[in-house]
């Protein structure tokens, strides 16, 4: 089995691919650049907004998942009008060119984001969705409102996941967690928006990404789900744990809120636990070591990568 990961070379996405290559499924990359995490996997390079050579990429394969997008809300904030015409029209060409190669499923990655304006402190997959007021989510939302539409018009079965924040290794240095071990291990202050309270399920990336293959499972076809983490940390738990485990004794901040953040809900992921199989197995505490052991080793090769450097132009 053939499957095509659009966006294979970023954090969640570099992810699937090890866990697509466990489960014996053979995969290819779709991204802008080569993922530095898989030399042996047959890449396409080229944009999501491109039908043409994303049907290049699809033929012969089975399924796509399609994870390339401007991931991160500030990018999104900062220039809204690409963020939409890669998270919507990237999207729509996805679709499209599945559709043209008779793919067998779409697997979309979607947010629990989608959530920010309910209500209710407590959703799943059967909550109704307000209309979004952060952008980023918008994208998300028309994204999976295509998905549908496609499955409904052309039937090209989709499968939508709304993923909780991951964490782990590779993942980008803005998001919260790489923010605050990096500024730990440099002894800076850890800065927390607003009083810290608002929480996460925050997600370990291996866990997310074995949800993601799971749901190449048929039964999947048409159908949501959240995989979300189970544990609910604060920010300013994170500060604290980072702190600890560190261990400089960094001092912890609080800066204002920023605007249209998500405050955070209890995101119920039974429906993925009960059709897929799927629970997020690691606790944040061992998930959290992992990543600082990786944010260590890899700061250790970055710094012997530049002492060669130095070293050969003295010479
Ligand atoms: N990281 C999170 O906090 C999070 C949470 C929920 C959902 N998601 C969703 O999961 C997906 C993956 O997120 P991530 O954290 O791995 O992001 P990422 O930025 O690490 O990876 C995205 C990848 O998409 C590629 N890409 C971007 N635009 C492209 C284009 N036009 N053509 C081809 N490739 C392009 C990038 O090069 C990158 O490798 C996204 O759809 C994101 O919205 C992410």
């Amino acid at each position: 089995m053939r499957v095509l990961v659009t966006g294979g070379a970023g954090f969640i996405g570099s992810h699937v691919v090890d866990r697509l290559m466990s489960h014996g499924v053979t995969p290819l990359i779709f991204d802008h650049h080569r993922s530095a995490h898989h030399q042996a996997v047959e890449h396409f390079i080229g944009s999501i907004l491109d039908v043409e050579a994303l049907r290049l990429a699809m033929n012969g394969t089975h399924a796509v998942i399609h994870l390339a997008a401007v991931a991160d809300v500030r990018d999104v904030f900062e220039d809204p009008s690409y963020a939409e015409s890669v998270n919507v029209r990237g999207t729509l060409s996805v679709l499209e060119a599945a559709r043209r190669c008779n793919i067998q499923r779409c697997i979309y990655g979607s947010t629990t984001w989608v959530y920010s304006d309910c209500l209710s402190p407590e959703v799943d997959e059967e909550t109704p969705i307000p209309p979004p007021s952060h952008l980023y989510t918008a994208t998300k939302l028309a994204s999976e409102y295509y998905c549908r539409s496609y499955s409904t018009l052309y039937q090209l079965p989709y499968t939508i996941l709304r993923f909780g924040i991951p964490y782990g290794p590779r993942a980008r240095d803005g998001a919260v967690i790489p923010l605050f071990v990096g500024k730990a291990l440099r002894g800076e202050p850890l800065t927390v928006a607003g009083d810290g309270q608002q929480f996460r399920q925050f997600v370990y990336v291996e866990d997310l990404a074995e949800g993601v293959v799971l749901a190449l499972k048929p039964s999947a076809a048409e159908r949501v789900y959240n995989l979300d983490g189970e544990e609910r940390i604060s920010i300013r738990q994170i500060a604290e744990s980072v702190r600890e485990m560190v261990g400089d004794g960094a001092q912890i901040v609080s800066t204002p809120a920023r605007p249209g953040d998500f405050s955070g809900k209890r995101v119920d992921s039974t429906r993925a636990r009960l059709e897929l199989g799927w629970r997020p197995l690691t606790p944040f505490r061992e998930g959290l070591q992992r990543y600082i052991d990786w944010y260590r080793l890899r700061q250790e090769q970055q710094n012997q990568i530049w002492s060669k450097v130095d070293a050969a132009l003295r010479s």
